[in-house]
């Protein structure tokens, strides 16, 4: 028995003392020919994950709005919340991308802290819904933006580095889902705005319920 426990004390001191714990590896030497992205691209989409991060928070202040006992729109709170991470799903899938072409080294410069809202007071729903549509066609220019400067890098040392896979993946992938989301948006402010054309405040009160249903 005293053998045991004076063992344990002396492979328990080993370790204690010994600085070269199996995760303690240093410096480590990959090979980095495949991080091809250029820098100019790389900052484009931080800045694009900043814009849906502020997309998401916008959209939180609307379903937020919405849900408030003295407007009481359980619809359309819904139907913001829901964007609201749709768009936190966006950040996520630029991250992701950065981290497939291994060039995410930092967080630090990933998400900034001064992201708050734009707008905050939203005389209707119908306010809110043409907001919103403004919105995305604000974002949709921004990654306009990023494709072009991916396709065609700003710096002379760059070497007119085209990022054929990322302006792929920006006009296939995120511009579909912009213009889907848009014509989503501007039918339902059609629909709304006819609504309201008969109905007047009913009208919004029958839309906030169809919402719902969504
Ligand atoms: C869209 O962009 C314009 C111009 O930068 C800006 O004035 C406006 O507030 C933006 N709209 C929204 C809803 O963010
Ligand atoms: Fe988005």
């Amino acid at each position: 028995m005293k053998v045991i426990l004076s063992l344990t004390i002396i492979f328990t001191a080993i370790a204690l003392t010994s600085t070269n714990t199996p995760c303690d590896h240093g410096a480590l030497d990959i090979p980095d020919k495949w991080i091809d992205m250029v820098d100019s691209c790389y900052d484009q989409m931080k800045n694009q994950v900043q814009e849906e991060l502020k997309a998401s928070i916008q959209y939180l202040a609307m379903g937020a709005h919405f849900s408030k006992d003295t407007v009481n729109r359980p619809g359309f709170a819904k139907f913001f919340f829901n964007s609201a991470s749709e768009e936190r799903q966006h950040a996520l899938k630029l991250i992701s991308y950065l981290l497939m072409r291994g060039k995410l080294t930092t967080v630090s410069d990933l998400i900034k802290k001064n992201i708050v809202p734009k707008i905050t007071i939203w005389h209707d729903g119908l306010r809110a819904l043409k907001d919103a549509l403004e919105l995305e066609g604000n974002v949709t220019q921004k990654i306009q933006n990023v494709i072009k400067v991916c396709e065609t890098p700003l710096r002379a040392d760059e070497k007119k580095f085209n990022d054929y896979h990322l302006v792929d993946y920006l006009t296939g992938e995120f511009l579909e889902e912009q213009y889907k989301g848009q014509q989503e948006l501007a039918g339902k402010v059609s629909n709304l705005e006819k609504m309201k054309l008969t109905h007047k405040q009913l009208g919004e009160f029958m839309f906030d319920k169809k919402l719902l249903e969504e």
